[in-house]
């Protein structure tokens, strides 16, 4: 049946074209080496970036290491080397790592980045100047033993909120809040064990509360994830406090105008998407002010830890600085390995490069785990065993699987492209997952996506199985390369729809069939020309063996056993 219907649309939904999108990822703290929580951010949004440039809009993709607080002096303690030597060996680490995970930014910057000092203490000064910060004498935990105060990581204590037991500035081990200094019951020093003193000192606050009508309406129009806004809404109702923004130590970017503070990481560390554009603009020429004093989209992966910090602190301070404010905060599920909570002190951790990349496992399949097991918002659990089924299932069993056969039966029978004519039903079904991505794409939902390529790849699959090309090809030459030629046009269909998630296998499809890199959306409702010569394939995905998995569930149970002690 030939079907008259004008071809669907492969512009994005939610955004003109004409509209140009920032997406930034949480910066990690440079304090250790990338690991699969890291991933739980990057990779969607490395995906939704791709999506959204193959749809045709101008994007700026964003991160950096986040290199001062107390994360990182305690770790500089622990190690026995200076703070600037921590931030530079994981800083390093991490822009080594994420090409390797095919996590692409237009720029990774630092904190630490004397772009980041100016803008930081610009950005203070404004709120300063409009009268939204303001001093006030508090009493704080100080150790009597280590001599000095004790903020965020160097305190630990019980949660005033949940009873769990708590790091300073937040409940990491029960309800996540954000703690205030001094909040915290029973303080003691985390790195000396003593039991904290409270002492006066002269501290400065960010006035949080003046800005709970703008908050409010800021809720209310922003776009993201139901996880992100409907905490930020429950934080707001249960009332906001003022916010200390400054910190007794010496590592940071100093407050201005009492330089014997620096400001609290908190405060730094979203300036620097702003530091990471200023120096994407300074090496390209780009617009910075575009996206940040201008009309330009500003998008926000974040995990489900950091809503507080990216719905509430971060608003304000750009609000009252005169700086544009986020159009969308896309917080994801919780990171759990082996079915418990992410925990890199326990055990319950993926180190990318030791874990990982270091057993020569493929990037790609990863990537694919993370956005494929479930939804955006919901926990994604990561365990040994889903991962070897889903490659071998789905990527090696289903897609791997359609692709390896086409391509090899199309380039032993014909070395080329074979004549044919697109067939209706399979052109439908390319039209109907083109328009699945663009509605994951609007929802941020990456499973939804990936579920509809797979199902491309399943319909490939009972396409050549059912037309049998094998038989044809003696007995109707014709019709065998009329199936054969659907198979390849499906074959880059596929490619091109799955490229955001699988980019190195699909480099791999582009080069088999002579496609120059990035391919467009809409190329995949167009077929192949007639006689365009194909290469000779290889299987895309390997097996990974019974063996291989327990070896590796193996290698998870001894540190999670070492960890308890
Ligand atoms: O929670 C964290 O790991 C922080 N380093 C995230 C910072 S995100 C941004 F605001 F900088
Ligand atoms: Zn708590």
């Amino acid at each position: 049946m030939q079907r008259c219907k004008k071809l669907k649309e492969t512009k994005p939904h939610k955004y003109p074209l004409d509209e140009k999108v920032l997406v930034t990822c949480g910066l990690p703290y440079a304090n250790g080496p990338m690991h699969i929580a890291h991933l739980r951010t990057y990779v969607p949004g490395d995906v939704f970036v791709r999506y959204l440039r193959k749809l045709g809009q101008d994007v700026v993709f964003f991160c950096g290491s986040d290199t001062h607080g107390t994360p990182i002096t305690v770790k500089a303690e622990e190690m026995g080397v200076t703070p600037q030597e921590v931030v530079e060996i994981y800083h390093n680490h991490f822009k080594e790592i994420l090409p390797r995970m095919g996590i692409l930014f237009d720029n990774y910057g630092s904190t630490d980045h004397p772009l980041n000092h100016a803008r930081t203490r610009e950005i203070a000064q404004k709120l300063l100047d409009n009268e939204y910060i303001y001093q006030s004498n508090v009493t704080l935990p100080y150790c009597p033993n280590c001599q000095r105060f004790l903020p965020d990581r160097y305190l630990r204590g019980t949660c005033p909120h949940c009873g769990a037991s708590a790091r300073g500035d937040e409940c990491d081990q029960g309800c996540q809040r954000y703690l205030e200094p001094g909040e915290l019951l029973d303080p003691h020093c985390s790195i000396c064990g003593a039991k904290a003193e409270m002492k006066e000192t002269r501290h400065y606050f960010l006035k949080l509360t003046a800005f709970e009508g703008f908050l409010r309406g800021f809720l209310d129009g922003l776009d993201g994830t139901d996880i992100a806004k409907n905490y930020a809404r429950q934080w707001l109702e249960q009332g906001l406090r003022d916010w200390n923004i400054t910190r007794n130590i010496d590592w940071g970017i100093k407050f201005p105008g009492d330089e014997s503070l620096v400001l609290y990481v908190w405060f730094d560390a979203p300036i620097g998407y702003i530091q990471s554009t200023e120096e994407w603009a300074m090496r390209t020429g780009g617009d910075w002010m575009h996206y940040w004093k201008g009309p330009g989209k500003l998008i926000h992966f974040i995990g489900p830890g950091i809503v507080y910090h990216h719905c509430l602190f971060w608003p304000a301070m750009l609000k009252g600085s005169g700086y544009s404010v986020p159009d969308a905060i896309v917080a994801s599920g919780t990171m759990k390995v082996e079915g418990h909570v992410f925990s890199k002190s326990r055990g319950y951790v993926v180190w990318v490069e030791e874990d990982y990349l270091a057993y020569g496992l493929d990037p790609d399949a990863l990537r694919y785990y993370i956005v494929s097991y479930t939804g955006h918002t919901r926990d994604l659990d990561f365990n040994w065993r889903t991962y070897g089924d889903k490659v071998n299932k789905e990527l090696v069993g289903s897609l791997g699987n359609f692709i390896y056969r086409s391509l090899l039966f199309a380039h032993r029978n014909y070395g080329s492209v074979p004549e044919g004519t697109v067939d209706a039903e399979a052109r439908q079904k390319v039209e109907e997952t083109v328009e699945t991505i663009r509605d994951g794409i609007d929802e941020y939902e990456f499973k939804k996506i990936c579920d509809a390529v797979l199902g491309l790849a399943d319909y490939g699959n009972r396409y050549i199985q059912a037309n049998e090309p094998w038989k044809l090809v003696k007995e109707s030459p014709e019709e065998a390369a009329n199936v054969i030629h659907n198979c390849v046009w499906l074959t880059k269909a596929i490619a091109v729809l799955m490229e955001p998630v699988l980019p190195f296998k699909a480099e791999k499809v582009y080069e088999l069939l002579g496609l120059t890199r990035n391919p467009p959306m809409e190329q995949a409702l167009t077929p192949l020309e007639t006689g365009a010569e194909l290469g000779k394939p290889e299987p895309l995905f390997q097996q990974v063996p019974g063996d291989e998995i327990e070896a590796l569930e193996e290698a998870m149970v001894i540190r999670i056993t070492q960890a308890k002690g």
